[in-house]
């Protein structure tokens, strides 16, 4: 009996369920979603998308009546039961008042006279609103053309916003669509496209057929154009921007196949980008199969494709391995920062690498200092507790660096071809599952305790994972990297170099960055003067240098500028680019009333939610219940 006990316990232990989501009302525990079919019709004049979502689901607890949902903002006309017959029953259904965090519960009832099928179809017939947050609906002056478009962002929980459903990372569906979109344009998805004999012109139809958390479906509707660069790989994007995007992402097909060398095989069939219009609030964002890309990256001269990397490497982790809570952010994110870094090394050589650790070691510190001095220390732990928060405050520099700089010290014990066959029995064992921290410090701790492991304490990990800041065990950085450029800056500063005599020829964007950061706030403005007209330095051109040199013309309140201040606000609605420019203009009263004034101007072409946060940093809203 006792033996039965503890082996019952022990599978348990082993197949127990993680702790529920904060940030979604579902109940996959009593009813579990397992195929999202759409048949959805974009109506631009209306910035609505109007049809039906039907769930496939399956029941899990037998004594359960009530099915859950996430919605936001939805209109909800009827819901059905679709019998295996085709004949529909309708349901009764209460959509509860909107949180303002986690949006409007949709609960289902379903009749007590009949037992449920193991597996129903639930048809719901709705339409979204025109403020959906995670719809940006652009008129043709906002596109890189003369056709109006739209595209979805579903992370963090905005999916709910277009589609009801169980928003939650934990949660993995296939999907099916079949969207309806005006006859002029194309819309694409993060899944396979199908065709369909007798559709007409301006019908899509899209397959997911491996299971995705419902953060991850997305789609995009413009005048759309595609340009292969090998059978598997291609780019997406409007026609004038097509010439650029072929040449820029010409390395697509060798960026894949050092992912596989990396991580394993590829999953998802074929990886494709989309280039999106300039108010695409981040540098990328993972929808597989299909990486959705902010414009800002297409330099000219390829120097700030590492984004792409990043994008494709969440192919393993975050899509294949996926998060199972905004909790456990870091699982994505770290992780995907890592395979960023490694696939760099691999592409770019080590000495980008290094660079790249140098300068984003100095922001990771900085973001530590300032979560500090905000009195949210317990927000540098890996681990976070977002419930009763925004899902999105998990996004910061700790999850992306420390995570990094977790596994960067677990790959120093292990040593580097050991640590790869570690992370590659990870991806494959939890492939297609949604994981939290527990499993990876449960799985890791195993690890360690085979013979011939390397020697790390639970104590080592655990500082990490569930402690603030950078633990005692951080990798040290590279010394050396910079002390030329360095040396270099210095000898201009005090006139022993020519402005004209910098050896700019072969800086990367990492080493202008460096330059322009290390400059202090009492430069004189000849000086920038100078720099400005020697090199061009200007709100054109490639978008991290004109970043750092705009912050620099903050930090010297270098007035001629302004003009090209304003040029870039209102030509980018990428949130680390826009909000890094207002966070330092809002450090004095003049820049405040600088910001609110250029503000103003670029509001309409940022996404919702950006402008969210953007008037937050302006002091134009009130800042959310944690105070960040
Ligand atoms: N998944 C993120 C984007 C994201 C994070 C969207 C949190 C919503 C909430 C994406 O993979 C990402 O990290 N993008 C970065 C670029 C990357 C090169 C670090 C970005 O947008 O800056
Ligand atoms: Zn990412």
């Amino acid at each position: 009996m006792r033996k039965i006990l503890c082996l019952l316990l022990l599978s348990f232990a082993t197949t127990a369920v993680a702790a529920p989501d904060p940030h979604s009302y579902a109940e996959p525990d009593k009813f579990l979603v397992r195929h999202v079919s759409l048949d959805l019709t974009a109506f631009f004049e209306l910035h609505r998308l109007k049809g039906t979502a039907e769930l496939t689901v399956e029941q899990k607890d037998p004594t359960a009546n009530i099915l859950t949902l996430d919605t936001r903002d939805l209109e909800i006309e009827s819901v059905r039961l679709v019998e295996a017959s085709g004949r529909e029953k309708v349901l009764a259904f209460r959509l509860d008042d909107p949180d303002p965090i986690l949006g409007s519960r949709l609960s289902i009832f379903f009749p007590e006279c009949c037992a449920a099928p193991p597996q129903m179809r639930i048809r719901i017939s709705y339409r979204t609103s025109n403020e959906a947050n995670a719809l940006q609906w652009l008129d043709p002056a906002q596109t890189f053309g003369s056709k109006p478009y739209v595209f979805s962002q579903g992370e963090t929980i905005r999916t709910r916003s277009w589609i009801p459903l169980q928003d939650s990372p934990a949660v993995r569906v296939t999907y099916s669509a079949r969207l309806q979109v005006p006859p002029d344009l194309v819309a694409v998805m993060s899944a396979a496209r199908v065709a369909q004999a007798g559709d007409g012109p301006g019908v899509f139809r899209f397959e997911m057929r491996q299971p995705i958390p419902s953060y991850l479906i997305a789609f995009a509707i413009g005048d759309l154009k595609f340009h292969a660069f090998s059978d598997r790989t291609g780019t997406w994007t409007e026609s004038s921007r097509l010439e650029a995007a072929s040449y820029e992402f010409e390395d697509l097909p060798r960026m894949l196949a050092a992912g596989e060398k990396l991580a394993g095989p590829y999953r998802w069939d074929r990886y494709d980008i989309l280039i999106m219009p300039r108010s695409f609030p981040y540098g990328g964002m993972e929808n597989p199969r299909l990486s959705f890309i902010s414009p800002s990256v297409l330099a000219g001269d390829r120097s700030l494709v590492a984004t792409v990397v990043h994008e494709l490497a969440h192919s393993w982790s975050g899509n294949l391995v996926t998060m199972s809570s905004w909790n456990d952010f870091w699982l994505n994110e770290g992780f995907t920062s890592y395979l960023e870094r490694r696939l760099s090394e691999e592409i770019y050589g080590k000495r980008f690498a290094d660079m790249e650790d140098v300068i984003s070691r100095g922001e990771l510190v900085q973001a530590i200092e300032d979560l500090k001095a905000a009195g949210h220390e317990k927000d540098s732990d890996l681990k976070l507790d977002l419930a009763g928060r925004d899902p999105d405050e998990g996004s910061s520099d700790v999850a992306y660096e420390k995570g990094r700089w977790f596994l960067g010290f677990l790959e120093g014990r292990y040593g580097r071809p050991a640590f790869d066959a570690f992370l590659r029995g990870w991806f494959d064992a939890h492939a297609f599952q949604s994981v939290d921290t527990e499993t990876f410090r449960g799985w890791l701790l195993k690890d360690l305790a085979r013979p011939g492991a390397p020697k790390i304490s639970s104590d080592e990990i655990d500082a990490w994972i569930y402690g603030p800041g950078l633990p005692a065990t951080t990798p040290v950085l590279p010394t050396d990297v910079f002390s030329a450029l360095d040396r270099a800056a210095k000898d201009w500063r005090e006139g022993r170099i020519a402005t004209a005599s910098l050896p700019t020829k072969d800086w990367v964007p990492m080493e202008w960055v460096r330059f322009l950061d290390e400059q202090p706030a009492d430069l004189p403005d000849a000086k920038l003067a100078e720099l400005r007209s020697a090199y061009n330095l200007g709100a054109a051109g490639n978008a991290e240098i004109a970043l750092a040199w705009l912050q620099l013309a903050i930090r010297t309140s270098y007035e001629p500028a302004y003009p090209d201040l304003e040029r870039y606000l209102t030509q980018t609605g990428r949130w680390r680019l826009v909000s890094t420019l207002f966070t330092d203009l809002a450090r004095t009263p003049e820049g405040l009333a600088l910001g609110r004034e250029i503000y103003a101007k670029a509001k309409p072409g940022y996404h919702p939610s950006i402008r969210d946060e953007v008037e937050r940093v302006l002091k134009l809203k009130a800042p959310t219940a944690s105070g960040q």
